[in-house]
Parts: C-alpha cells; structure tokens; sequence
C-alpha cells in the first residue's frame, strides 16, 4: 500500500574529480532538491509545481525528475496511478553541482518511497541516469550514483552501470566555489575533442589508479600527485571566469587538488583540514569581488548518504 504522501532529498554532487571523467563523482552536503509526492485526482504524474527552477518544463516526459518517475511506474505497471508531483530546487541550475542529476534522483526515489516499492536504490539507479539522459543527451552516471548512493562512486562501465563506492579517508573536505554564470552541461560537452594521445591516456589512468590507491591508504601526498586533470581541464577552463587564478590560490593555500565540477562552471577543491578550506574561501571571495562576478562557496565532507526519505 502507498503512504500518504512523502518528501525527499537527493543532494548535490561533484562529477569528474579531475581524474575520471564521466567515472567519478562523490555527493556533498548542502546544496540538493526536495521532491514530494502525494495522491493526485488525475489517471497518471502530474507536475503540479516547481519552485526554485526557471523555466523547468511541467511536462513530465521532458522534466528530468518527471521522466525518471515515470520509467519506474511504467516499470511496477503503475503509470495510471493518479499521483501528483512537486520539485523543490534548492540549489543553483547549470552550475556543474549535479542540479538535473538531483532531480532525476528526488523523482524516482520519491515514486520508490511513496509505493514502498521493497527495491534497492541500486535497482532504480538506470531509471534516474535516463533521466538525467534527457537535459544532456548522454548517458553517464557520474552525478546521478553519487547522489542516490551517497559516498564517492567510480563507475567501471556506464552502460551496464557497474558501479563502486570508495573508501573516504576521515580528513577529507571540499570546497566547492560557485561564481555565478551558467554553463550547460551539454555545450560543455560538445566543446570537448574525442580523441587523446597515448602519452595522455598512460598519465591520465597513472593518476587515477594512483589516486584511488592514496583514498584507501589516506595517503594525502599521493592523492595530491594524483589529483590532476590533463585532459578535460585543459579544455573547458576558457568557460570559467578566473579558473587559473582560483586554482593557484588555491594550491597556495594548500588544497589536495583543485579542478571544474563537473560540466562547470563550478570548481572544487579537494583538502584535509578544514583551516584550508576557510582560507581557500577568503581567495575566492577576494578573487571574485576583484572581478564583480558573484559566488556562492560550499565547504562540506563527502555525504555518505545520499537521497533519503525526509
Ligand atoms: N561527466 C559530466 C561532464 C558531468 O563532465 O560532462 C556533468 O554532467
């Protein structure tokens, strides 16, 4: 039987980590969306409201957490269920923290709560990577599994979504830094080259294995070796207002790595104390007022939890 209604959180999340492109990605604690849902008068979803989104379709098949709602009722033979939908944004849209990714998780895992499906968040997980599929057009699960698991998840293969959670040494922090312009994720993505050097790809995979070996040993030195990206970066940097200036700063101050959040614009910068991360945003702030360009900063650990029932 259905509960009556039920509202829940499926948070923001970093994609890429600077060294796995479309493979990595962990989930923070702050920024997310809030998806409620309750029994509705009408054969079917129905989106009766977002808030915090502009522009967002209403349509279900063209909303992302609408259209990850949907393949689950199509899945458990209940799209003719008169159900009614609203998403709360609570967190910036086009701005590489995961917005639609967030959606795709809150509208799935809300249909999941309000039915008491008995599935695992692992068996819904293609549901919200299509999803997100729909406001990008490509399928990969580097947002969408870090907000519903919850933890760091490195991804062995999109397709058949065989996917791993690693080990968070105690220490770690991020600092995520917003400045306010709005990059989609899919004009990121088409700027990108496809192809790469051998030369690229030995020191890109150098740095993943080697960065994961530092995550399970918490060796701090390695992971600071490790965390760089030669390949992604390098190429989407140009969209992002003083991206080179941040990332020096933010070196300076001592930070185990700093790269794009996901598409972008949002940067990141990977620590293990939490003295760094205050000092990497006072930088920011100066950086930023500097140019007149206004952020919003998040410091938080890595959330363990993801999406849950509020
Ligand atoms: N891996 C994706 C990208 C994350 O960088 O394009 C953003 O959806």
């Amino acid at each position: 039987m259905a509960r009556d209604h039920v509202k829940v959180w499926a948070p923001a999340s970093v994609a890429n980590v600077a060294v796995g492109y479309d493979i990595l990605g962990f989930a923070i604690n702050g920024p997310g969306d809030e998806v409620l849902i309750k029994p509705g008068t009408k054969k079917g979803l129905k989106i009766i409201k977002i808030t915090g989104g502009k522009g967002l379709p209403l349509d279900p098949e063209k909303n992302t957490a609408g259209f990850a709602a949907l393949r689950l009722l199509e899945e458990l033979g209940l799209q003719d269920e008169p159900i009614e939908m609203e998403i709360r944004k609570k967190m910036p849209f086009g701005s590489g923290l995961g917005s639609s990714a967030a959606s795709a998780v809150g509208g799935v895992f809300a249909v999941h709560e309000f039915f008491k499906t008995g599935l695992q968040k692992r068996d819904i997980l293609k549901h919200a990577v299509a999803g997100e599929q729909i406001a990008d057009g490509a399928w990969h699960a580097d947002n969408v599994a870090p907000s519903l698991l919850g933890g760091m998840t490195l991804i062995r293969d999109n397709s058949s979504l065989d996917i791993h959670k690693l080990y968070i040494p105690k220490a770690m922090q991020v600092v995520v830094i917003y400045p306010k312009v709005e990059i989609l994720t899919k004009d990121s993505r088409a700027i990108l080259s496809d192809s790469l050097t051998l030369d690229q790809h030995i020191a890109q995979s150098g740095n993943l294995g080697a960065f994961i070996i530092g995550m399970y040993n918490s060796d701090f030195d390695l992971i600071q070796r490790s965390l760089q990206d030669l390949i992604i970066e390098p190429q989407r940097a140009q969209l992002i207002p003083e991206f080179y200036k941040m990332k020096e700063a933010a070196l300076e101050e001592g930070a185990l790595g700093f790269s794009i959040s996901g598409a972008g614009p949002s940067m990141f910068a990977m620590t293990n104390n939490s003295y760094v991360s205050e000092r990497i945003v006072e930088r920011a702030k100066k950086i930023y007022a500097a140019k007149k360009i206004r952020i919003k900063t998040y410091t938080s650990e890595i959330n363990q939890e993801g999406a849950y029932l509020c």
